[in-house]
């Protein structure tokens, strides 16, 4: 088949596929290959995908039955091809794209491959799409939406089109909103108020999460957060839906505020929708500043994790270590608290080098507090300890160096 822009075959996961040759669509440095080619195809985002055949593998496996998929946004179609290909159990995969040439290709992706049989291709907006499954017996058991941007716009289709028990996945990647350069973008797009904190990208999963929850709930649906993880530009969450307006109402009671002291690192949080008054630091007096609503849940699951680790290591991923070591951090992770201090922030302020990760989070640990480093700053640790211990067992540190 020929087509009518240039085109390259590449391999990733166990899928080849034909994508537009980004080479021919840089004219400038500054020019972003994939958005100039007539169907979109970013190499950059093959971990993301990665971890979706894991996630997606390990909800299949959960379930103990054969799944439809649906990747409502699809650009080549190498996503869609992947889960048909490396993950066992999949029965269908309905792939769509608003361009023409980018449904053509996906089906095309999806015959090199072997799987066209398993694979459906439509050409359509995302949201008629979606809509169109949203009915029993037509609805999917894993959507990925995978958009330019924020997801917000196909959220309200993509929980309509789940099962009840089915799995969601977020990409959202207007990262200047989410981590407080624009906020009041933010809080149009998500409902949620950002902050600049050291801590926003977590902050911009659980603003993602908590407007997928209100959406949900618009629904009488509940949310259950599986895998989260933040990559350079962009974040992503996934997310169980469950029917009922009680796990609805149980989710909601998940939302609250983050409270953030800009003078002396404290923070704290406080549950419910409304507003928290104005309230002052507890620590030093300053003006707390609050992030939210957004979500103050579990954002991931330990069992998920471990079933995505154990995949992971099955499979001779290209970027199997970097894989792993992400998986651990957010698996160690999953039950400690919200929000994490960064070590080279603190020692910024209070003008002291910089010391090793693993000797603060002794320190703290033998301050009697638990202390684990986190994906998403790799000089990050997460703690249920003040942030006037944090910086106390960074200050003796400083002075044993001396
Ligand atoms: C970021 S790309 C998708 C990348 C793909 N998920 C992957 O993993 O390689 C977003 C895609 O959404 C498509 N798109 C944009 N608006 C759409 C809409 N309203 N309905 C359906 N597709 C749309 C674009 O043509 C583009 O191919
Ligand atoms: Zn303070």
């Amino acid at each position: 088949m020929s087509f009518s822009f240039p085109t390259e075959t590449i391999e990733e996961g166990g899928a080849k596929v034909v994508v537009p040759k980004l080479s021919a669509y840089v004219k400038m440095p500054q020019d972003y290959a994939p958005s100039k080619a007539p169907v979109f195809y970013n190499p950059v985002m093959e971990l993301n995908r990665d971890l979706a055949v894991l996630a997606l593998q390990a909800h299949q496996k959960l379930l103990g039955r054969e799944v439809s998929v649906c990747e409502p946004l699809t650009g080549c179609g190498l996503r869609g091809v992947r889960f048909a290909v490396e993950v066992e159990g999949v029965r269908r995969v309905f792939l769509n794209d608003l361009k023409p040439e980018a449904a053509e290709l996906a089906g095309f992706n999806a015959e090199l491959n072997g799987v066209a049989e398993r694979v459906e291709v439509a050409n359509e907006d995302a949201n008629l799409f979606l809509s169109r499954h949203a009915a029993p017996r037509k609805r999917f058991d894993y959507v990925d939406v995978d958009p330019f941007g924020p997801p917000v716009p196909y959220l309200d289709s993509a929980i309509r089109s789940l099962r009840n028990g089915g799995l969601l996945a977020l990409t959202a990647t207007d990262m200047a909103p989410l981590c407080g350069v624009h906020p009041r973008a933010c809080l149009r797009k998500y409902g949620g108020k950002p902050l600049r904190t050291e801590y926003c990208h977590e902050l911009a999963v659980r603003l993602l999460v908590g407007c997928l929850t209100m959406m949900a709930a618009k629904h009488a649906v509940g949310v259950k957060v599986l895998f989260s993880h933040s990559v350079d530009h962009y974040v992503r969450a996934y997310a169980t839906v469950d029917y009922g307006a009680r796990r609805a109402d149980k989710s909601v009671k998940q939302m609250g505020y983050i409270l953030h002291c800009f003078a002396c690192f404290h923070r704290e949080t406080v549950s419910g929708i409304v507003s928290p008054l104005k309230r002052a630091c507890p620590s030093c007096g300053a003006k707390l500043s609050a992030a939210g609503p957004l979500w103050l849940g579990r954002i991931a699951d330990k069992n998920c994790c471990s079933q995505m680790e154990s995949e992971a290591k099955q499979r001779g991923l290209r970027q199997e270590k970097r894989i792993l070591k992400m998986l651990s951090l957010v698996e160690n992770g999953t039950e400690a608290p919200v929000t994490y201090y960064v070590v080279d922030k603190i020692c910024d302020k209070l003008n002291l080098p910089v010391p090793a990760l693993k000797k603060v989070v002794d320190r703290i640990e033998e301050a009697g507090f638990q202390a684990v480093p986190t994906h998403f700053n790799s000089r990050g640790i997460r703690t249920d300890a003040p942030a006037d211990t944090v910086k106390e067992a960074i200050t003796e540190l400083a002075k044993q160096r001396k």
